[in-house]
């Protein structure tokens, strides 16, 4: 009973000293102080337990621990809780840590909200192929207020890590290859999330991950080594998390890898010289997963307690299911090896936080049982996911129009994934479940119009053909073959790496026999990663890349498919040819001996001599039932100033029987620098919707601090010289113009 007064009465003086924070947006600097004054109230080791995520005994999604989050909450030895969701089960968790705990802190509970909480979007890889900033900034605006009616105040989210390695399973949780358009996804979804206004029980926050690098793992093993220069870490990997940091992120994750030979938990030059005071970074950092622990793995400490010591001297604040900190950080100060400064700025850094949230006004604002089930799973959140579901598939094939499908006509629809509801979610589907989820199967049966007969085929993988011949027998008696193939969406993701991207081979098998009855194939597919498909592509009529749509994908693939919708997505990502050509992405560099394909003496270039560099579909590419011209292309000046601006005009028209979008693309090369420069990069982009027979004039505008790189002295900066201008429909666009950047 004492214990409970004492407690009470030390978070009225708490709640006391905030009374005044009842304004709709809380003021960091205040929260600041608010915190440091609750610091002043606290023990070492009710610090510490405020330096410590647990996973619930809910869920885990890690190597399994034996946890006991109750007593360790009673106890006071842990401050923050992922892996519970619901108003239910966080408030009963909230009650411990209110009632039964010293000061009555409150807890912060994370998630995983990786695309969508219950309602689930498509992938983010499939997200960024919409090129829409606002259908996915409206996405994580959902997301984040379906997870706080959860219950929850933080996702882990998003992921920004370039990847240019397919075989990474994780490359599905990012927006692909390219910084610029990574740094647009990143600042969109954080706004989303955060909403600018973290006191807003509907906003929740963003957590930014992985940082750094973790998407170049050497040959695309899951936590394998990174190592690159420093030039492409900066210009290449960095840009997303500090567009995100930029976009009002406050809190970061590091990453499992070690980069140039040390782990990102115990990295004071990420951590420190960049993070902070680079890029001014006012949240607190957590790790991932044990990532402190793993530390020892990697052998860069002997033990755990000299990686409790590096994490925390590096910058790391929240020790994520690794009680490493639990364990350890008393004893590190008590023998002068942390100093307890250290510990009440990592300490003054997360209660800050836990008051913009709101949490020290109200511990149970999030736990609001009507707002949960009005809000969560809605008809009108699933209808947005239908929105973005079509907005982010790609047509990269379409010969002879076979698509869009012409209403009435007889179906086959086969493949391994054509009734799935499971794969439509695609890998970390959260609170996600297939409830209320239909097929693409179901979704054709009621809107194609014609008759629709469905074979499984075969499995994902495996030998077993025994189901060849009803699909052929089906395949035979319809008008159209509609196979829906690519990889169960437990094949991507975290630990899901491949040594191969190629389609299983009992799916090409069952393909190859197919086309034996010359029958239009439509070959829609379900993946989360670039796939090598140049064997399919010639054997197709069309092909409809569609990733892992979420929630309302069976209907919006069907949709696409019937001609509903006119798609408009574009690869955030290139497609090789074969897994050989990888890593391939649009900018890579000329090299000193380019293969030209026209010219005499081609034997000593860059090239392959079993296949051509060219990828099989290149970044920024994607069809429409419309067919887009470009015409016109103008700049305002053949120079620009360092003060100027140069605009970029061109004539957009849709000469096609449909109304459609097309993602306008901007690209740039730097003819000559002190450091070799890439062949294009990606500068704008504009989505711009026609009418069909419309013409319209799209205009880019470019400075000199878009011209800006890691010059050889490694200052950012721009260069005078000759540049060229690309603009196009992708990034093989071939619309060029010239102009010269002065002095
Ligand atoms: C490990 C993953 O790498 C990370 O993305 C995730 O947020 C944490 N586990 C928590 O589940």
């Amino acid at each position: 009973m004492r214990r409970l007064f004492l407690s009470i009465g030390l978070f009225l003086v708490v709640l006391n000293s905030i009374a005044s924070i009842q304004t709709v947006k809380t003021k960091a600097k205040n929260c600041e102080h608010r915190a440091d004054s609750v610091v002043a109230l606290m023990t070492l080791d009710e610090k510490i337990g405020q330096m410590v995520l647990l996973t619930s005994g809910a869920d885990q999604t890690g190597p399994r621990m034996a946890v006991n989050d109750l007593e360790e909450i009673k106890a006071g030895r842990c401050g923050n809780i992922f892996n519970a969701h619901t108003v239910a089960y966080t408030r009963k968790l909230q009650e411990i840590a209110i009632e039964q705990t010293r000061l009555g802190i409150p807890l912060l509970f994370g998630f995983d909200v990786i695309h969508g909480h219950k309602t689930i979007f498509p992938i983010s890889l499939g997200e960024a192929a919409s090129w829409d900033m606002e259908a996915i900034e409206k996405s994580a605006r959902i997301a984040a207020t379906e997870a706080a009616a959860s219950g929850l105040q933080w996702v882990f989210a998003p992921m920004v890590d370039i990847a240019r390695d397919p075989r990474w399973g994780r490359i599905s949780e990012g927006a692909g290859e390219d910084p610029f358009l990574g740094c647009r996804v990143a600042e969109a979804r954080v706004h989303g999330f955060q909403d600018n206004d973290l006191s807003d029980p509907s906003t929740v926050l963003a957590c930014v991950k992985h940082y750094a690098a973790y998407g170049a793992p050497q040959a695309g093993r899951d936590y394998s080594t990174v190592d690159m220069s420093e030039r492409t870490l900066r210009e290449v990997y960095l840009p997303p998390y500090k567009a995100a940091v930029d976009a009002g992120a406050l809190s970061i994750m590091t990453s499992f890898n070690e980069l140039d030979g040390v782990p990102s938990s115990g990295n004071p030059f990420l951590l420190k010289d960049i993070l902070r005071k680079e890029w001014g970074f006012k949240g607190f950092v957590v790790t991932d997963y044990t990532s402190i622990n793993e530390m020892v793995p990697h052998g860069i400490v002997a033990n755990e307690k000299e990686a409790a010591g590096l994490a925390v001297n590096a910058g790391v604040e929240m020790d994520m299911q690794g009680s490493v900190y639990l364990k350890y950080l008393k004893q590190l100060i008590s023998e002068g090896k942390v100093s307890e400064a250290t510990i009440n700025k990592a300490v003054r850094n997360i209660l800050k936080i836990k008051f913009m949230l709101g949490l020290f006004d109200d511990p149970y604002r999030y736990c609001d049982k009507n707002r949960e089930k009005q809000v969560v799973f809605s008809e009108e959140n699933r209808k947005a996911a239908y929105d973005v579901a079509c907005k982010s598939m790609v047509l990269l094939k379409n010969d002879k129009q076979v698509l869009p499908l012409a209403p009435g006509k007889s179906l086959a629809v086969i493949g391994p994934l054509a009734d799935s509801t499971e794969d439509l979610l695609g890998s970390w589907h959260a609170a996600g479940t297939t409830e209320g989820v239909s097929s693409l199967l179901d979704n054709l049966k009621k809107s194609s119009g014609g008759k629709v007969s469905y074979a499984k085929g075969c499995d994902f993988s495996g030998n077993d053909t025994s189901g060849f011949a009803e699909a052929l027998k089906i395949a035979e008696q319809a008008d159209v073959v509609v196979l829906v193939l690519g990889e169960p969406c437990g094949w991507t993701g975290e630990a899901a790496s491949r040594t191969s991207i190629d389609l299983p081979e009992i799916q090409t098998k069952l393909l190859q026999e197919i086309r034996k009855t010359n029958k239009p194939v439509v070959m829609v597919l379900m993946n989360g990663r670039p796939l090598a498909l140049e064997r399919e592509t010639i054997l197709v009529d069309a092909i409809l890349e569609t990733w892992y749509a979420g929630t309302s994908g069976g209907k919006a693939i069907a949709d696409v498919l019937t001609g509903m919708y006119n798609p408009s997505g574009k690869l955030p990502v290139t497609f090789p040819r074969n897994l050989g050509q990888v890593p391939i992405f649009y900018s890579m560099k000329n090299t000193g001996r380019p293969y030209e394909k026209e010219g005499l003496e081609q034997k000593y270039r860059s090239r392959y001599i079993d296949s051509p560099n060219e990828p099989l579909f290149p970044f920024g590419f994607g069809m429409s039932y419309t067919r887009f011209g470009y015409s016109n292309l103008k700049l305002s000046s053949e120079t620009l100033s360092k003060e100027g601006k140069l605009t970029i005009y061109v004539d957009l028209t849709n000469s096609g029987n449909y109304d459609g979008a097309e993602v306008v693309q901007l690209y740039v090369q730097d003819l000559v620098g002190s450091v070799t420069r890439p062949l294009k990069e990606l500068k704008g982009f504009q989505k711009v919707f026609l009418k069909k027979g419309e013409t319209r004039k799209v205009e880019f505008t470019l400075t000199e601090k878009e011209l800006r790189f890691y010059r050889r002295d490694m200052s950012f900066g721009s260069e005078p010289g000759d540049f060229k201008v690309y603009v196009g429909g992708d990034s093989n666009a071939t619309n060029i113009k010239g102009f010269r950047l002065k002095q």
